[in-house]
């Protein structure tokens, strides 16, 4: 495998991604623990990767020079780059750096750079750069502006700009250069070959009692619940509190599944219990409050009913355990996680199946359990579900027309063959009024904004450029199927620095 050392910011996540999806498994640590874990035999290179500091501050995130001694090959990404440079005596300066899209011309050849034309477009995001290489440091390719973009001595290398990111075209091919022809890696590693070491991994550990899975219909919680049901059978079950904000149909479709593959599925229906204390809420933060402590109770009286339960399996994922440089405790359930807010005296041991694995490793495993793609690709929704997209004075009217706007909003995507290419498309309702005309009556209502979004990690996220029919599509229909509607307008305004739920 490949270990990356996470110098902060999301750049480790996104190199440790680029890495598996060369078929070569990678796992993310912190500068301090670099050493130790490179040592391991496992490990056949390092990468060290950008982040928001400078080599300058004091003090800057480092790592023990030892990590070039182990004569396995190291790779520096932008901040690691400058951290190679200046570690193995050569000069960083400050300069006015280089942002965006950026040509670099290769001056000498070298696996890393193979399949790389004379010139090629990669992303840069620096202020300080290589001023004078380390001694013995060949360089392989220098940016348009002069930078050096690309180095090398022996089995070290740095480059200046992102390979992990997009728009550098051919750095996927760079990385997997780097752990297929330089760090030598053979095998392939596929997260759906998992499955069989995960399900035993989980009849291990739980040997007795009752395992509770709580589902919302996600992939991650329906991967998870059918894990657990392949350990442990009949053990595992599986509850969904249906709190009355989900999309159009989705409670029914996802017990209906669960129960169609065996499992046991309690279903709880509580929509009258959170609609309730949401009733004429404004603020956000307070609505995500109610529905977190209102599930919070429910799901405790709902396990505390059921004989002998001794496990919470969730859906945590790897991000959600590398955050920020540091690897968390295994036992802290994320604060905006669905089952957040349980009461201490509550003890159940966690079980987490999906904590090495990102989203879209998650899809594939999904795919290879042979769920339906309608689970499959299905779009992340907040826990908080469709509260959050009710602006303003919570009330059962907005609801119900986020719910109707939203189902029109899918159909329409789905129809025009893009609903799988965007990251998440919605509707949102406030308490903005427009004057209409319904009839030969002039009616005011409700305005209703259409979000869709592209992202990779939800981190940033740009609007989706759909074709203008497929809007004009969704605008007619919502006018005419929900009265109450009078104005469409579509969110054109990208993350950041926007958000992508309105609140
Ligand atoms: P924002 O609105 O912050 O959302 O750009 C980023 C992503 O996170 C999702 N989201 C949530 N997911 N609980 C969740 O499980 C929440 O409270 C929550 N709030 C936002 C959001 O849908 C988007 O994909």
């Amino acid at each position: 495998k490949i270990l990356v050392v996470n110098f902060g910011g999301q750049y480790a996540h996104l190199i440790a991604r680029r890495v598996r999806d060369a078929g070569v498994y990678a796992e993310i640590t912190t500068p301090e623990n670099a050493v130790e874990k490179a040592r391991e035999g496992e490990v056949k290179a390092v990468i060290l990767s950008g982040g928001p500091s400078s080599v300058y501050e004091s003090p800057s995130p480092d790592v023990p020079t030892e990590i070039f001694e182990l004569g396995k090959p190291v790779l520096g990404i932008c901040y690691g780059h400058q951290l190679i440079a200046k570690k193995m005596g050569g000069r960083v300066a400050r300069g006015k750096g280089e942002y965006g899209r950026t040509l670099v011309k290769v001056v000498a050849r070298d696996p890393l750079l193979e399949g790389w034309g004379d010139e090629e477009v990669v992303w840069m995001s620096h202020g300080d750069y290589v001023e004078e290489p380390p001694p013995g440091f060949e360089i392989l390719a220098v940016s348009e502006n002069g930078y050096i973009a690309a180095m090398r001595k022996g089995h070290i290398y740095g480059v200046q700009f992102h390979p992990e990111v997009n728009h550098t075209a051919k750095g996927a091919l760079l990385l997997e250069n780097f752990a297929r022809r330089i760090a030598g890696v053979k095998e392939s590693w596929r997260p759906e070959d998992h499955i069989t070491r995960i399900v035993e991994e989980i009849r291990e550990r739980v040997r007795e009692g009752q395992v509770i899975v709580a589902v919302s219909g996600g992939v991650d919680s329906t991967v998870t619940a059918v894990l657990v049901h392949k350990a442990v059978g009949s053990r595992a079950k599986a509850v969904f509190v249906d709190h009355g904000l989900f999309r159009e149909g989705e409670p029914e479709k996802a017990v209906a599944l669960l129960r169609s593959i065996g499992i046991d599925v309690i279903y709880v229906d509580a929509k009258g219990r959170f609609l309730e204390k949401l009733e004429g809420v404004a603020d956000c933060e307070e609505k995500r409050r109610i529905v977190g402590e209102t599930f919070a109770q429910i799901f405790t009286e709902v396990v505390s009913g059921i004989r002998d339960a001794r496990y919470l399996a969730q859906g945590t994922l790897y991000p959600d355990v590398v955050e920020s440089g540091a690897v968390k405790g295994a036992d802290k359930i994320k604060s905006h996680h669905n089952v957040a807010g349980l009461p201490p005296w509550f003890k159940l041991e966690l079980v987490e199946p999906l904590r090495d694995f990102y989203k879209d490793e998650v899809r594939k495993i999904a795919k290879a359990l042979g769920l339906p793609d309608e689970v499959v690709y299905r779009q992340p929704f907040p826990g908080p579900g469709l509260a959050v997209r009710v602006v303003g004075p919570f009330t059962r009217e907005k609801l119900a027309i986020v719910r109707k706007a939203t189902k029109i909003v899918e159909e329409e995507l789905a129809r025009a063959g893009v609903l799988r290419k965007v990251w998440q498309a919605f509707a949102v309702v406030g308490d903005d009024k427009w004057v209409g005309v319904k009839g030969d009556r002039r009616a005011e209502g409700y305005v209703v904004t259409v979000r869709i979004v592209e992202s990779e990690d939800a981190m940033t996220a740009d609007w989706s450029r759909v074709p203008y029919e497929v809007l004009e599509k969704i605008s007619s229909r919502i006018t005419s199927e929900i009265p109450e509607v009078t104005m469409v307008t579509y969110a054109i305004t990208s993350k950041p620095p926007s958000t992508i739920e309105p609140c």
